[in-house]
């Protein structure tokens, strides 16, 4: 299962959904509301989880611009939602970020997104948002994993992760990881965003347990170069047998200042 996989991302987006921070979800909405059919820009959308989160939240219209490079994935969202929606579909890199249409939005929004990314694509973004324009960052991994019951290789393992989560995604040179949202909030608040920021962790438990397994499997592979291979071998056997989980997340809204 890739990480951008869509076997991988409908099977965490029901966490997603329950760990979303409704605070500044329902803000984002009474953004949007504001304007009769305001134009929202998802970034790296996948299969449209940022738009159900709205929908789920009460968003009834909107012209939704969903831009990913993955051609099946956003054809598995235009399937989903265009009877209900407007929907433009942008197959575009996101690195491209003067090509990005973000003319006219209300509203740009990514989620699971920009601890992938790189300082400058941030920079390049921020720089390019228009006038009136908010920004909605949901789900940023934040450094912070714990299971209960713990395991003596859990803090080595997390420091192993939180490394890789550093190496260069894609998403225009080395990530940003856990550092992802304090950097986007020194940025966007220099150029006068008003920012709010709220945890939105992951709290999985024994009935989570294939969402677990498939997290497990993937933290075991970015670390299989920094930790001894039986050694992680034995951890992974251990952490398959589930338990609680705590994954730590960030969420961010960002709007005009003078709004
Ligand atoms: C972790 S997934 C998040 C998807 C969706 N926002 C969600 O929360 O389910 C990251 C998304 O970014 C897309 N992506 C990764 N690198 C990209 C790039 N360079 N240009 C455009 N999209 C990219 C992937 O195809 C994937 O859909």
């Amino acid at each position: 299962m890739s990480g951008f996989s869509l076997e991988w991302l409908s099977l965490r987006e029901p966490a997603d959904l329950s760990a979303r921070d409704s605070g500044l979800l329902q803000e984002a909405l009474r953004w949007l509301q504001a304007w009769e059919t305001p134009i929202i820009v998802d970034l790296g959308a996948g299969s449209g989880s940022t738009l159900r989160a709205l929908e789920r939240a009460g968003l009834r219209a909107g012209l939704w611009r969903l831009v990913d490079n993955d051609g099946a994935l956003l054809d598995a969202a235009l399937h989903r939602h265009l009877a209900g929606w407007m929907l433009e579909d942008h197959q575009s890199d996101l690195t491209v970020v003067d090509e990005l249409p973000l003319g006219g939005a209300r509203l740009v929004t990514a989620s699971a997104l920009f601890d992938l990314a790189s300082e400058r694509l941030l920079e390049n973004l921020v720089a390019r948002l228009p006038d009136g324009c908010g920004l909605y960052s949901a789900l940023n991994y934040d450094g912070d994993m714990r299971w209960t019951p713990a395991h003596p290789l859990d803090a080595q393992v997390v420091a192993a992760f939180n490394e890789d989560q550093r190496r260069d995604k894609g998403i225009g040179g080395p990530a940003l990881g856990p550092e992802a949202v304090a950097f986007l909030t020194r940025l966007l608040e220099s150029r006068g965003f008003h920012v709010r920021i709220a945890t939105s962790p992951w709290q999985l438990t024994p009935q989570d347990g294939n969402l677990q397994r498939a997290l497990v499997t993937g933290i075991t592979a970015a670390v299989a170069d920094r930790i001894p291979a039986a050694a992680l071998a034995e951890w992974q056997q251990f952490r398959e047998r589930t338990g609680s989980c705590y994954v730590g997340h960030l969420d961010l809204l960002a709007l005009p200042a003078d709004t």
